[in-house]
């Protein structure tokens, strides 16, 4: 196989603050909507009490990223770590802990990845106003992300604003709505998205306005969707889909305005967010550096009526929602499905990667892409994951030939870099190329074991890809 891979690819590996820091409230940290949906679920140690136990380990754990050969890790900074309750007092502790991180991983020749937000919203904010719902919210944001690149800024010089704000926008606990009535639920769910968009433009601009030459942009959730036939109304189905779940952000980050197909929803559902008229200027000046793509799987769709019952709306089926007059999502028969009901798709990378790079030509990095399974530690101590050693290989196999196919694509950052809370199945389903020995209800020493995965990918970043 020809090498596409240039001398300075980022191989990375990523995480986020609420899956393997822990200490949950150490040191001033407030506690954030991740905390109260994981105790909700457990009131034991599968949660962000402990996770990966990160915030006591970071130096052990960077010197096994280290080992790896990481070029770049990219992690999330806690907001409620740097400022407790979301807009009052910043915790200097927070920003010790964050610096201590970003040195260590200088001084081992690791560049900082840093994402702003990745789905732990600071719980005093949803207290004083349901969170995103206010457009207070936006501006707590951007005075965060201002505290962030004045105490960081010298040394990260690449800055992710939201972590699949497309993907969390769907999860009701995500965006805390516990109490919201079911036919305000659109509503509220399309202004509080308004509302990150806001935030992400505002932080963007302020980031080109303190850090002149220093990159940032949005990590999506991606879809790449097939229609369920050759069906004229398939292919619209398939094309809507994406639209609606990802390519509707990507417009709204690329070009600061929603697509037509998009306001025609809003406005028929009569939902359509309350916006400024300064908002317009803030949101076209935000254009992103870069595109961060987190890529598991692709989907189907075929077309679905509208129906007396449905004229219009969304049909919830959590993160795969259907949509009514537009799509319904299909099981694909031609791909593996993982434990966790993914469709393994490769060659769906490839298309997503090509397909973005036409519409928005912009460089892009792959933030997110692995496998979550459970994993057995066997008797000789070890971890042998040679499914996921044969998903990453075929995934970054794609991205050698999407790079081929003229994609700019600077770099691959498996999730994940260690085993971490998973969003829904704590440690049960692990990402991880490094094994933390714990169970949902059992710490135990919470000990780092290297997977063959480890060793695969420290041989891949060796060679600088596949032999
Ligand atoms: C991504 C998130 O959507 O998917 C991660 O950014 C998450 O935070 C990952 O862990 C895998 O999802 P899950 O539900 O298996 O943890």
């Amino acid at each position: 196989m020809t090498n596409y891979f240039s001398k300075d690819f980022w191989w990375g590996a990523s995480s986020s603050a609420f899956q393997v820091e822990g200490a949950w409230d150490e040191d001033g940290k407030g506690k954030t909507v991740a905390d109260y949906n994981a105790f909700q679920k457990s009131d034991v140690q599968a949660d962000t009490r402990v996770a990966s136990d990160f915030y006591h380990n970071y130096k052990e754990d960077i010197l096994l990223m280290k080992e790896l050969g990481l070029k770049a890790y990219r992690f999330s900074i806690s907001w409620a770590r740097i400022i407790p309750d979301g807009d009052g007092e910043v915790n200097q502790k927070g920003i010790d802990f964050y610096n201590n991180v970003i040195d260590f991983l200088i001084e081992n020749d690791i560049i900082p990845f840093v994402t702003l937000y990745h789905f732990d919203l600071p719980f005093a904010l949803v207290e004083k106003y349901n969170g995103w719902e206010s457009r207070d919210c936006a501006f707590a944001f951007e005075r965060f992300a201002r505290t962030c690149f004045e105490a960081f800024g010298d040394r990260v010089k690449h800055w992710q604003v939201h972590n699949e704000q497309n993907l969390m926008i769907r999860v009701n606990i995500r965006m805390n709505m516990y109490d919201v009535p079911s036919e305000q639920a659109e509503k509220v769910r399309a202004q509080m998205d308004y509302h990150m968009f806001l935030a992400h433009a505002l932080a963007t601009n302020a980031c080109r306005e303190m850090l002149p030459g220093v990159q940032i942009g949005p990590a999506v959730s991606s879809t790449m969707t097939y229609p369920s036939s050759n069906r004229p109304e398939d292919v619209w189905a398939a094309r809507m889909n994406d639209n609606f779940k990802t390519n509707y952000a990507l417009e709204m980050y690329c070009f600061g305005e929603y697509p037509g197909y998009y306001k025609e929803y809003l406005n028929k559902c009569d939902i359509y967010p309350e916006t400024k008229p300064e908002d317009e200027e803030i949101l076209k000046a935000s254009k992103p550096d870069y595109i961060a793509v987190n890529y598991y799987r692709t989907l189907v769709a075929s077309y679905l009526p509208a129906d007396e019952a449905h004229p219009f709306g969304t049909k919830k089926n959590d993160i795969d929602f259907d949509l009514y007059g537009y799509f319904k999502i299909e099981k694909n028969p031609n791909l593996e499905v993982t434990d966790y009901g993914i469709q393994v798709d490769p060659t769906g990378l490839r298309l997503l990667l090509n397909d973005y790079y036409e519409k928005y030509r912009l460089p892009m990095i792959i933030t997110e892409n692995g496998l979550g399974t459970g994993d057995q530690l066997t008797e000789d101590g070890k971890i042998h994951d040679d499914y996921r050693i044969e998903y990453l290989e075929n995934h970054i196999a794609a991205c050698n030939d999407a790079i081929s196919d003229g994609v700019e694509l600077f770099g691959y950052c498996p999730w994940s870099v260690m085993d971490l809370l998973s969003s829904r199945q704590g440690f049960m389903k692990r990402y991880g190329l490094v094994y933390i020995d714990r169970e949902d209800f059992d710490l135990k020493e919470l000990r780092r074991i290297k997977k063959d995965s480890f060793y695969w990918y420290q041989d891949v970043i060796k060679n600088n890809g596949l032999n």
